[in-house]
């Protein structure tokens, strides 16, 4: 992989330091990676930027079918053209989702440890946030469907997130069959946030697949995370139920969000057609990186590390300390390591950080060697 001095560029991860925090900063908390995108992406932009004209502009086919082509050769899933409804991003898809389909005050349910913008943006849009926590045993998160069962009554919609961010489980097919059977039989609407769907370590079922189980289903996936991209505001809905489908293009066209910009759909579809290799190869660097971590893990008193099945990020369980989860992001970054508090994922996060493997094997041996003395 290449890896590239970010500083400097507005990065979110890297330039936005928190106050007092040592000039040596090591930064793993934003969800983007610190790899070069792939040659392919930054060429097909290359030349698109060399033409010099940036007038108006359509999305033609190939933007869907470079889409259906990566969901039938990635993940063996098929979709129909009609389903694909363009956004500028998957929160954006959430959040309209929610405008849309439910009502102020409606009961919207979230699985914490989750994404924090999953609470802002029930929030912001004057729904009520519904918790229902997914259970940790043995090292590995579980959906809890007997509380589900409970929670559905009264509710309207439900967020997924498959896989999970922060926990990094990939919903197996049962699990989703479950979820999706009480769900069905509450009406409630199934919104499904895949964006970390192509960074997998064991099969991944997307929900679009269940359709003709349920249809009152909308599906977010995007390429930002899998080719580091997300700045680009490239994504898509996947809709299989066509009234669903209709009032929420309708929606996007009523903002005018449906606009193009020909280099996010430009890179866009170099990404799904010529970037799978490169996918492979920042996988397999990734998953290195994780191993490095949970060997070192092991027979440490202050941190336990499980290897996740999906995503780049790992959830550091370091409730062994004792300390609240502020405190342990307070002494981590004096010691020059920015973490993601995991307490912003709910409070079931509390005593956890959330580290994004996704950078040089030389930053995460010098992330360890700053818990070491910390902790150690
Ligand atoms: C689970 C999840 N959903 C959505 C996003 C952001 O998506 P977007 O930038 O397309 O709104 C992230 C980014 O970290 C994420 O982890």
């Amino acid at each position: 992989m290449i890896f590239v001095d970010r500083k400097g560029t507005n990065s979110y991860k890297w330039d936005m330091r928190p106050k007092d925090a040592p000039e040596d900063l090591i930064s793993m908390w934003v969800a983007d990676m610190d790899f070069k995108s792939p040659e392919s992406v930054i060429e097909a932009l290359k030349k698109r930027v060399e033409h010099g004209v940036f007038g108006y502009t359509f999305k033609d086919n190939e933007y869907f079918e470079s889409l259906i082509y990566w969901m039938e050769s990635y993940h063996d899933t098929k979709i129909k053209k009609e389903w694909i409804v363009p956004i500028p991003g998957v929160i954006f898809g959430a959040a309209a989702a929610l405008r849309l389909f439910t009502n102020e005050g409606d009961k919207v349910i979230i699985q914490p440890p989750v994404y924090w913008p999953f609470f802002s943006t029930i929030k912001e849009n004057k729904r009520e946030i519904v918790t229902n926590n997914l259970v940790f045993k043995d090292g590995e998160y579980k959906m809890d469907f007997e509380d589900l069962k409970e929670k559905v009554k009264g509710a309207k919609a439900f967020i997924l997130c498959s896989p999970h961010n922060p926990v990094g489980r990939v919903w197996s097919e049962e699990e989703l069959t479950n979820l999706i059977e009480i769900l069905k039989e509450n009406d409630i609407l199934l919104i499904s946030d895949e964006i970390h769907a192509d960074l997998i370590y064991k099969k991944f079922y997307s929900i679009v697949k269940f359709h003709k189980m349920y249809d009152k289903i909308i599906v977010l996936t995007s390429p930002h995370k899998t080719f580091n991209i997300p700045s680009l505001h490239i994504a898509n809905a996947l809709i299989p139920n066509e009234r669903i489908r209709k009032e929420f293009e309708d929606y996007v066209k009523a903002l005018h969000l449906h606009m193009t910009n020909p280099l996010s759909t430009i890179a866009m579809i170099a990404a799904y057609r010529k970037g799978r290799e490169w996918l492979g190869e920042a996988l397999k660097y990734i998953r290195e990186n994780m191993r490095m971590v949970v060997e070192w893990a092991r027979d440490k008193h202050f941190v336990d590390a499980y290897l996740p099945e999906g995503t780049y990020l790992l959830w550091l369980d370091f409730r062994k300390t004792g300390f609240d989860g502020d405190r342990i992001f307070e002494k981590l970054l004096k010691n020059g390591l920015w973490l993601q508090n995991g307490k912003s994922f709910g409070c079931a996060g509390n005593g956890f950080m959330r580290m994004n493997v996704a950078t040089s094997r030389e930053v995460v041996k010098e992330a360890l060697k700053r818990i070491e003395k910390t902790f150690g």
